[in-house]
């Protein structure tokens, strides 16, 4: 097929709820993807913080193969090998102790843990009125009717009314604005360890430690969504693992699969427990054919070096960055973690975005003006190199169009 038939069909047959842009991938190798014309580019989107260990890591597929070939599904009425391993890698990982639930994306596992703390709360204080979340202002948390509640966004929630009662938004990286908001009524704060689709943003080094403190005083659930924090993606395991905290809670996706979909939500035993037959469920979630996908992806990050390479390529294409930064006025900010960087403009940063896929490098864009990068984590060197060099003649070239 080709690339204009494909998109011709796509628009005739499929719900129109993302802005694309006229690609059509082919095939991916590592960091690079080429589309239905042959054309190669470089992938610093990688499916929004998916693919960390790059398109079909030998590994993830022989993993695919094998297991696709023994057993793909099986109900949840069994115990499952590959979850239970999946489960106790997790958790040992991260937690003093705890448990976790299997689900399929982002938002499932947010909406796990919002149920979760919701029935915690109610059974353990004995009170119907202790419920309310507390999130921040330009967090991201899915896209069901529950999570674009806790979405910190207007623009996700609007049109959707009415939305489901129980949430309160603060400013991000301010202690101060959440001890106000804290009431009576208040059951646990939800928070990203870096705020990705609210633009990048990296709070203070002491902030997740402060709202620790204050979840501790109060006795509230600290939920940290790790959706794309998690997984290596900041040169840690877990965002969280940067600083001296542990959660409650937290969420996994993106990352967890290699690219199959998975989603996880993993709380301290004390919490967990709260969660017994017939309280959640998912007819596809932790299946024996995706956990041992992920367990493939753990055992990769473990055993290839993957985040001592995010951490060196984070801190070498920030710099590359920042160097670049120097000579436009329209770039305000070069900001991240290990491979999650943001660039923030003065402009609007569409045209740069299309200026760089022309040249074949694939950036994305958000909140309209914050370019961000999010190579595979198993980028090179010499892969960084190409990607600034592409991303300098874009600047360059919107520099003299505007
Ligand atoms: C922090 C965070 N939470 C939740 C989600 C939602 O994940 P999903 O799209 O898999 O439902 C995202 C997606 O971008 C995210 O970045």
């Amino acid at each position: 097929m080709k690339r204009e038939e494909i998109i011709e069909i796509s628009n005739q047959y499929i719900m129109n709820t993302y802005s694309r842009m006229p690609l059509v991938f082919e095939k991916g190798r590592g960091a690079y993807l080429w589309d239905f014309d042959g054309k190669k580019y470089l992938d610093f989107v990688t499916g929004i913080a998916v693919n960390n260990l790059g398109h079909c890591h030998p590994k993830v597929v022989e993993t695919i193969k094998r297991e696709s070939e023994k057993l793909i599904h099986v109900s949840n009425l069994y115990f499952i090998a590959s979850q239970a391993l999946l489960g106790k890698k997790l958790v040992e990982s991260s937690l003093v102790d705890g448990r976790a639930f299997f689900c399929n994306s982002g938002a499932e596992a947010n909406e796990a843990a919002i149920k979760l703390v919701r029935k915690y709360s109610k059974e353990k204080f004995k009170s119907n009125d202790r419920y309310e979340i507390i999130t921040m202002e330009n967090s991201f948390h899915g896209r069901t009717i529950t999570t674009i509640t806790a979405t910190g966004q207007e623009k996700f929630r609007k049109g959707f009314e009415p939305l489901v009662q129980g949430f309160k938004y603060v400013s991000y990286n301010n202690t101060d604005a959440l001890k106000k908001a804290v009431s009576d009524k208040t059951c646990a704060v939800m928070v990203e360890p870096i705020q990705g689709e609210g633009g990048v943003n990296v709070p203070g080094e002491k902030y997740l430690e402060e709202v620790r403190k204050l979840c501790d005083e109060k006795g509230l659930v600290l939920i940290l969504d790790e959706v794309q924090t998690g997984m290596g993606r900041t040169g840690k395991l877990l965002g969280f693992q940067h600083t001296s905290i542990k959660p409650d809670i937290f969420t996994l996706a993106k990352g967890l699969g290699g690219g199959i979909p998975i989603g996880a939500m993993v709380a301290k035993n004390e919490i967990a427990d709260f969660f017994t037959p017939g309280s959640h469920a998912s007819t596809f979630g932790g299946n024996p054919f995706v956990c041992s996908v992920a367990l493939t992806v753990l055992e990769v990050i473990e055993k290839e070096g993957i985040l001592k390479n995010c951490e060196e390529m984070g801190e070498y294409l920030t710099k590359k960055l920042k160097g670049l930064a120097k000579g436009f006025k329209f770039i305000k900010e070069v900001r991240g973690k290990g491979l999650l960087i943001g660039m923030e403009l003065t402009i609007d940063g569409k045209n740069v975005v299309n200026s760089c896929i022309e040249r074949g490098l694939l950036i994305n864009c958000t909140m309209n003006n914050i370019l961000r990068f999010l190579p595979p984590l198993v980028i090179s060197k010499n892969e960084v190199d190409e990607a600034v060099e592409v991303l300098g003649k874009a600047l360059v070239e919107v520099s003299e169009k505007s």
